[in-house]
């Protein structure tokens, strides 16, 4: 197919692109960031012009019923981003590298991060750490694979952190968290998302960086703003985190909903002969 093929092609088919996120920070236009981790739910999300889908590893914790991310595998990652995919026309779809799918060798990284793209589907790939995978970074971005990182509170840090902590509190963690932004500026990805720092220094670094910042409670100077679906939808059952806040209790609907299911079964009240075959 020749160039000028493509370029009506995509003419056509207008979706986000990594260049649309850049072109807001330099608009100075918010970006807005959600997970979903299935077709139906990335549909309402495309539909309702949602910029970034992330088919976040907090899949783990939000759907598949575990503590934390650390158990998430790259075949449940991949399961669910293949779904999401199915749902989006418009977003740009970004897949969660998992803990132990880009730590060991570069190898590894570059093939777990080829198979978010060519089998899931996505556009783009996210990994935790600042300076420690600066050259992961760099050789996924020189292969034609966008980058988005994270910094701060990296929650497959867990273990190291001692607990989920808020990052970067006195100048010198501050410091740390900067330089790790930084590098994952010179190493070429895309964006970086700030999760769990002071709002103060979630400004600082958004200042500095040219890229843009994708906040999950780091305050509301970033660039951008991430969460995870289930929190604003009231679907984490007691887990009410003071960065996230609730937009409906999807909980309680569905609830009512199956109760009065069960009722009416119970009651001989469905189904109806209207929603019986003849
Ligand atoms: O796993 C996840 O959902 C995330 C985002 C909330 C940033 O990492």
């Amino acid at each position: 197919m020749c160039a000028s093929r493509y370029i009506e092609l995509k003419k056509m088919d207008h979706h986000m692109t990594i260049n649309d996120i850049l072109k807001k920070k330099s608009e100075k236009k918010k970006i807005t960031a959600l997970t979903a981790y299935d077709c139906p739910f990335a549909r309402i999300l495309d539909e309702a012009g949602v910029d970034i889908i992330m088919v976040g590893d907090s899949l783990g914790n939000a759907v598949l019923g575990y503590d934390t991310t650390l158990p998430v595998t790259m075949e449940e990652m991949l399961h669910h981003t293949k779904a999401v995919r199915r749902g989006v026309k418009n977003a740009l779809l970004v897949g969660d590298m998992p803990f132990g799918s880009y730590q060991a060798s570069l190898a590894e990284c570059v093939g777990n991060a080829v198979r978010f793209i060519k089998e899931g589907g996505a556009a783009a790939v996210k990994l935790e750490g600042g300076r420690r995978v600066k050259e992961k970074i760099a050789a996924l971005v020189e292969m034609g694979i966008p980058v988005m990182g994270h910094v701060g509170l990296t929650p497959q840090s867990y273990h190291q952190f001692g607990g989920y902590r808020i990052q970067g509190r006195d100048k010198k963690a501050a410091l740390e968290v900067m330089k790790d932004a930084e590098a994952i500026q010179e190493a070429g990805a895309f964006s970086v998302v700030l999760e769990g720092i002071p709002a103060k220094l979630g400004k600082q670094i958004t200042e500095k960086l040219a890229m843009p910042t994708i906040g999950i409670g780091a305050g509301p100077h970033c660039d951008g703003q991430v969460l995870v679906l289930h929190d604003i939808l009231g679907l984490s059952g007691d887990f009410k985190p003071k960065f996230a806040r609730r937009y409906a209790d999807v909980e309680d609907i569905t609830l009512k909903a199956v109760k009065e299911f069960t009722r009416d079964v119970q009651e001989g009240k469905f189904p109806s002969i209207d929603e019986s075959f003849e």
